[in-house]
């Protein structure tokens, strides 16, 4: 029986993949614009990993900097706090995560609501290069064949381009419990998330992955963070608020029908003897064109 509904679900999905109906960058964009009021959650936990990575030593008051994928500016606020006087661009996709920039801008520093790899692939075609590309937690959204190419394109030799993003372990439990509520409620089903959503398996991966494109991979590093509630309404609150459940909403025609399921999911699947758990794995690096 189990199977069977899993062989359905599969089935849809594949259905889905060849008519190109899977959730889309716009989607997510979308996705975002609902969280944009309580990212900070995120980056109340997750910051303090970003912030080793904002060198402004490595540039200077002519550089030009993209903060690609900013979300609600935290790596931008974080460069022009540290003293960063260049120019600055942040690119995202989800208007309401932008206009949490919005007060930063000047003479020096714009932002722009566009898809990333687009931005850089049309600067790429323009000519115009840049000295550094940073890009916080936004990895696995993006094409990454294409992305680290239209990087390589757009930065000056010696530019650098800075990352951090989930890598593969993150999150345990919660793809399953998902795909689980998925089979379940296959009516309730629309579409499946994008197959380009691909995170690299450890920082020798992420070093692979830009090394095979020309960079050097100056430092690469990895960490986990756990969370834990009291609850698994709490946890699911967590999940949501912070982005990383970003696309399930589109997964599902109306994803308020699934909610209890999905906690009562994340009841069994995240239970220990402290709380509900969940884990937050990740890479970074800093490489060098
Ligand atoms: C987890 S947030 C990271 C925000 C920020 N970089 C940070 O470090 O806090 C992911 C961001 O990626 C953006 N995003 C997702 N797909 C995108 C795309 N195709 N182009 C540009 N931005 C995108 C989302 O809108 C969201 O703001």
């Amino acid at each position: 029986m189990k199977l069977f509904k899993y062989l359905r679900l599969y089935g849809k999905f594949i259905g889905c993949m060849v008519k190109k109906d899977t959730v889309t960058n716009d989607e997510y964009g979308k996705s975002y614009d609902q969280i944009a009021n309580t990212y900070e959650n995120w980056l109340g936990v997750m910051g303090k990993h970003v912030k080793p990575l904002i060198k402004t030593e490595l540039f200077n008051r002519d550089s030009t900097v993209i903060d690609l994928a900013c979300g609600t500016g935290f790596i931008s606020h974080e460069l022009l706090s540290k003293g960063y006087d260049g120019q600055l661009i942040g690119v995202d996709i989800s208007e309401m995560m932008i206009e949490k920039c919005y007060h930063m801008k000047n003479d020096k520093v714009q932002f722009y609501q566009e898809d990333a790899v687009k931005y850089l692939e049309d600067m790429s075609d323009k000519g115009v290069l840049v000295d550094g590309i940073f890009l916080g937690w936004a990895l696995p959204y993006l094409n990454q064949k294409r992305l680290i190419k239209a990087a390589y394109e757009v930065l000056k030799p010696g530019g650098y381009f800075i990352t951090i993003s989930n890598c593969k372990g993150t999150l345990t439990g919660v793809e399953k419990t998902i795909l689980e509520v998925m089979a379940n409620n296959i009516e309730k089903v629309a579409k499946p998330m994008e197959a380009k959503v691909r995170l690299p398996k450890n920082k020798e991966e992420l070093g692979k992955w830009f090394e095979k494109r020309g960079f050097n991979s100056i430092h690469i590093g990895e960490g986990e963070e756990w969370v834990c509630y009291k609850s698994p309404e709490e946890l699911y609150k967590w999940l949501k608020e912070t982005g990383v459940l970003a696309g399930v909403d589109k997964v599902f025609y109306d994803v308020n029908q699934v909610e209890d399921s999905l906690i009562d999911g994340f009841k069994k699947s995240h239970k220990t003897s402290k709380g509900f758990q969940v884990n937050h794995k990740f890479v970074y690096g800093i490489f060098k064109k």
